[in-house]
């Protein structure tokens, strides 16, 4: 038996958006009659490659072949007619039309007098019978259909049109179990028809339930292709972070010290603190001096918890203490007031001003803390700005120079002076050493250690398994936008142990 010939094959593509190559030199093969899901982290270029295919973005370099010719498709419509479907979470249907008229949209079957209604609805419940979805009346509005039945019509429609190549990015993300359970039928009966399937989730029970193969990028580039069968879940995650399991094994805690001592008055209790769409209801409980990190993939809700904490984002569940005082940190200012401190991961849009200099950037959050109104007198600005670029080796040592001329780690420690001039009780640093050089990395590491033992709880959030198991007293882990476990850090704890427990299975069914 000769081996089928792939329905789609990419050759090395890339393609640059300014500032980020998306795709660097990615490979992406296809065939009929096999589920295939495309992994990586957030941002790391799954719905690029998507796009990449179905021609809605422009490839800089590389091949694209569709069932043996090379092709460049130049969007949907196109793609569409070369066979290959794209369903988004967004179902792109008309709502006010019925099951039947979306179905049959641009095929209804026509007599004499025009569209000869009954027949295309008869074309319409064959199509949905073809899907396993014979219960589905085709008279039936759109608009009174779940967004899951929605989902499952535009696939209907998408098969009417001979498609071969099913796109699904990410079709699950708001659907409940028993919804999943029923796209999953549906998906497996057109595999079993020879349609190829292109699947994209985060979650890790429905990818191992549905796939037969799996595709892996990290940043843009590619990493490897898989039998889902071959690669066990610790073995999937390492590849998604890019550390292979031994390294991992090698990475322990490195803080002896526990801060905490039974009975302590929490400095922050939260309890089933969420927000719709964003984070699941979730128990947080810091103690003075203690770092409490947080791991988790990209996208798992690391930021969305951080944000719920410091009043950036207002939480729609939960109640929260400070000091053994209830309280309500639902704006920035109200994070200030009771000294929280958050420097966001986003150095770029919600950190540094770039044409300020680095002292107007340091004293901004003290400044705004005692209003605008009182500007801090110059004498003050410049005591502050001293003593923190001192403390934190920033280089040059000039407060006056713009802190777009600063390096990225510079840049870095001035926004961490700006938190730590507020004399915050709990600071929240995201990502606080993200693209910066291993030198800077350091410092900061050492400043964060050096702070907890003065006192200060910190939450500690990092796409880097090894700095968060370093660095923590505690690591609380997310994963789908849920808390999944909390562990003491301490000896016999590493890297590993995390990725194992985000690896492994939800008790949930998940359509399997
Ligand atoms: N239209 C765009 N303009 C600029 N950057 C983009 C655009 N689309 C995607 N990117 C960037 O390309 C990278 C890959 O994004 P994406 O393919 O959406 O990742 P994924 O789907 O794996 O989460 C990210 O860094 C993202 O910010
Ligand atoms: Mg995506």
């Amino acid at each position: 038996m000769s081996e089928p010939l792939p329905i789609v094959e990419m050759e090395s593509i890339s393609i640059s958006f300014p500032g980020v190559k998306a795709l660097d030199k990615v490979d992406f093969r296809l065939f009929p009659g096999e589920v295939h899901t495309l992994m990586g982290e957030n941002g790391a270029g799954k719905s690029t490659l998507i796009k990449a295919l179905t021609g809605v973005y422009k490839i800089d370099s590389g091949d694209i072949v569709i069932a043996g010719q090379s092709r460049r498709l130049t969007g949907t419509a196109d793609a569409q007619a070369a066979g290959i479907a794209t369903v988004y979470q967004e179902v792109n249907l008309c709502a006010n039309l019925s099951i039947g008229e979306n179905v049959m949209l641009g095929h209804e079957v026509r007599g004499p007098l025009g569209i000869n209604w009954s027949a295309t609805h008869r074309a319409a419940q064959a199509a949905l019978d073809g899907m396993g979805l014979g219960h589905l009346d085709p008279r039936q509005p759109l608009a009174t259909l779940s967004l899951a039945v929605q989902q499952l019509v535009a696939i209907s429609r998408a098969m009417v049109t001979k498609t071969k190549v099913l796109i699904l990015d990410e079709p699950t993300s708001s659907l409940d179990a028993h919804e999943v359970a029923g796209l999953f039928t549906v998906i497996r009966r057109l595999r079993d028809q020879g349609v190829a399937i292109l699947f994209v989730s985060h979650f890790l029970d429905q990818v191992y339930a549905i796939s037969d193969r799996l595709t892996v990028l990290r940043n843009g580039q590619y990493v490897g292709e898989y039998s889902t069968r071959e690669l066990d879940r610790s073995m999937l995650i390492s590849k998604m972070i890019g550390k292979d399991v031994e390294t991992l094994r090698g990475i322990g805690s490195e803080r002896r010290a526990n801060h905490r001592s039974p009975g302590d008055e929490p400095l922050l209790r939260a309890e089933k603190i969420g927000r719709k769409g964003s984070i699941e209801p979730t128990d947080v409980t810091l103690h003075r001096g203690e770092i409490l990190g947080f791991a988790g993939l990209l996208g798992s809700g690391r930021t969305e918890l951080a944000r719920l904490l410091c009043g950036a984002d207002r939480p729609d569940t939960g109640r929260v203490w400070m000091r053994g005082k209830r309280t309500e940190v639902s704006n920035p200012k109200a994070g200030l007031d009771n000294r929280i401190a958050f420097s966001s991961e986003n150095r770029r849009d919600e950190g540094i001003i770039r044409d300020l200099t680095v002292r107007e950037n340091l004293v901004l959050a003290v400044q705004a803390k005692r209003g605008w109104a009182r500007p801090i007198p110059r004498r003050e600005q410049d005591a502050l700005v001293s003593k923190y670029i001192t403390a934190l080796n920033v280089r040059p040592a000039d407060p006056e120079r713009p802190i777009k001329n600063l390096s990225g780690g510079n840049q870095q420690k001035v926004l961490l002076g700006r938190w730590l001039a507020t004399q915050p009780d709990l600071l929240i640093l995201d990502e606080p050493t993200r693209g910066i050089d291993v030198g800077a990395k350091a410092e900061i590491q050492l400043t964060v250690a050096q702070l907890a033992d003065d006192g200060v709880s910190v939450v500690f959030i990092s796409s880097e398994l090894e700095e968060v198991v370093r660095l923590s007293d505690r690591i609380l882990v997310l994963k789908d936008h849920r808390r999944i476990a909390e562990l003491e850090n301490g000896p016999g704890v590493n890297a590993d142990t995390i990725v194992d427990i985000i690896a492994s299975e939800v008790q949930e069914e998940v359509g399997a």
